[in-house]
């Protein structure tokens, strides 16, 4: 379902930051995607998140954090969302139709960027559920192909379908005009389920422990020394894969002080 805004709908912002909504597609009950108008000025690192909005019914901003999950060159802006969380955003958010308006505070930031690690051999991107999002930037990024040999991608979600727009967006790019032969024979992709019964099941954090991922891939374990690593999902799955990380060698990087890996909560509450 995926609903563009026609043409004479183009609504000219009013609110302060407001953007305007070009497309929006629904994936399951649960999840869906939107685009929006990019304002000129906005400048960002692919992987960065910012504060994105509506306006409240007291007329006090409803704000917080959601990955940009475009690139960095993209002429628009594409996030990626949950319907009912324990936040009262994502609720309201998920009615947005092409032509309305969110607020876009054109402040982004985040840990979860290409400068945050030491150059290396194999990029690991470890994501569950919605911590897809600030991959789907990356993935689409020259410069993520141009630094790293090989990229793995692992995604884990409860059910087959919350895989779609990961899996969708992973299986176009030997396609995409932009980075199509920078990814060819680069990219594993290694999407697993952990509710609903298919080939490949069972969590990221057991797979990478009991070795499964780097038997079935044909790569060797983790080693500090050629490979990097960039996590985003829940609380609890961050701490797992830190320790896992760790347990390997690898070190926590920052923009200021790059290392091993880096680690980005993702904003689904
Ligand atoms: P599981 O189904 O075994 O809990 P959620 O929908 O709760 O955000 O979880 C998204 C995915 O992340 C699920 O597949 C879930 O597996 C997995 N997951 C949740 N917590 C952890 C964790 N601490 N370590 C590894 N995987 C996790």
């Amino acid at each position: 379902m995926n609903e563009h805004m026609p043409t004479a709908a183009k609504a000219t912002p009013t609110l302060p930051d407001a953007q305007t909504v070009t497309s929006v597609t629904h994936y399951t009950d649960r999840l869906f995607a939107f685009r929006c108008t990019r304002p000129r000025s906005l400048r960002f690192r692919s992987g960065e998140f910012v504060m994105i909005g509506l306006m409240g019914e007291n007329g006090k901003p409803l704000l917080r954090a959601y990955s940009i999950a475009s690139p960095s060159w993209d002429d628009e802006l594409e996030f990626y969302s949950i319907k009912v969380p324990d936040g009262p955003l994502p609720s309201r958010l998920q009615h947005i139709r092409p032509g309305e308006q969110i607020i876009l505070r054109p402040k982004p930031v985040g840990t979860l960027v290409l400068d945050a690690l030491l150059p290396g051999k194999r990029l690991w991107m470890l994501a569950t559920g919605t911590g897809i999002a600030p991959f789907a930037a990356l993935l689409r990024d020259p410069e993520t192909w141009e630094k790293f040999e090989q990229v793995i991608v692992m995604h884990t979600c409860r059910e087959t379908e919350e895989l779609t727009y990961g899996r969708d967006l992973i299986t176009a790019l030997p396609e995409d005009p932009l980075i199509g032969e920078l990814v060819e024979g680069k990219l594993h992709y290694y999407p697993t389920t952990t509710r609903a019964p298919t080939p490949q099941m069972g969590r990221i954090t057991d797979n990478i422990a009991t070795g499964k991922v780097f038997a079935d891939l044909g790569i060797p374990p983790l080693d500090p020394a050629t490979d990097r690593a960039m996590v985003c999902g829940s609380l609890a799955f961050n701490l797992d894969v830190k320790a896992i990380l760790e347990g390997a060698g690898l070190r926590e990087g920052a923009n200021s002080e790059p290392a091993e890996y880096v680690v980005e909560k993702a904003f689904v509450g």
